[in-house]
């Protein structure tokens, strides 16, 4: 498998490329000594809001993306044009109500806490729910459905929920923004480490990297499917950079050797 294979990595942010800034520096370092031509495009794909990504790269410990999708696949945004795809975000506004999701969410009988403002978007309604059981989920899932506003519920961490448009999430945005740019899904490798990040392991066709630090609620969902997964020891963008060598996309030298 040599890198021309993939012609697209997208990739979760926390507890994946972030959460080890030794191993994050050494991904930007032999990201950016790959020639553009040679490497595929990157996207990053988070659950942080556009904003705050663009703020982490920033802050420098990131190469610069391609594309950007942000708010659990709420926004997507190309970075050479310096502007948002806005044809994604008129599919989302399909059958989507956030004022009638939220009535249900405070409604609702279940131990809910709203996340702070920071953490909202037009398509991304996102509280906090402790240890939630299948029930319990199954319950609010019930109830929404009963509005007749189409949502994706996504919960990560065993905390974080999120409500979101049909449209929306990090698979069905990553699979719009490849549409976009006509790539196939057997170009395209993601990388992830929880439940969020799940959508994109299920496109058919993409290949995946999980790192030893992830959470178990991944791992079934991307049970059967083309892997790399880091042994546990092996966290964050550790596992990124030995998945990106299993793959071929980058020949990965240790620099411990070097
Ligand atoms: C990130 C976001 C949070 C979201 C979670 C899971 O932590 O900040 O709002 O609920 O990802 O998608
Ligand atoms: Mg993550």
């Amino acid at each position: 498998m040599g890198s021309a294979d993939f012609r697209l990595f997208a990739t979760d942010l926390d507890g994946t490329l972030l959460g080890d800034a030794a191993a994050a520096a050494r991904f930007k370092r032999i990201w950016e000594a790959e020639p553009k031509g040679k490497r595929p495009l990157l996207c990053y794909s988070s659950g942080r809001l556009l904003e705050d990504v663009q703020e982490q790269i920033a802050n420098g410990l990131l190469p610069q993306p391609d594309y950007i999708i942000g708010g659990v696949g709420t926004a997507v945004y190309d970075v050479a044009q310096g502007q948002l795809l806005t044809q994604f975000t008129e599919v989302l506004e399909e059958g989507w109500d956030r004022e009638t999701v939220e009535k249900v969410l405070h409604e609702i009988d279940l131990p809910l806490e709203k996340q702070p403002e920071y953490f909202q978007n037009a398509f991304k309604c996102s509280w906090f729910l402790n240890d939630a059981t299948l029930e319990q989920l199954d319950r609010l899932q019930a109830a929404l459905a009963e509005t007749g506003v189409a949502t994706h519920l996504v919960y990560s961490s065993r905390r974080h929920l999120d409500i979101l448009p049909q449209g929306a999430n990090k698979g069905n945005a990553l699979r719009w923004l490849l549409h976009y740019l006509q790539i196939p899904l057997n170009a395209v490798l993601v990388a992830g480490d929880s439940g969020n990040d799940s959508a994109m392991f299920r496109l058919k066709g993409v290949r995946g990297i999980i790192p030893g630090n992830a959470q178990p609620e991944l791992l079934a969902e991307a049970d059967g499917m083309p892997l790399y997964v880091g042994p546990p020891g092996e966290v964050c963008a550790q596992a990124v950079l030995a998945g990106l060598a299993h793959f071929g996309v980058l020949a990965v030298v240790d620099e411990r050797d070097a």
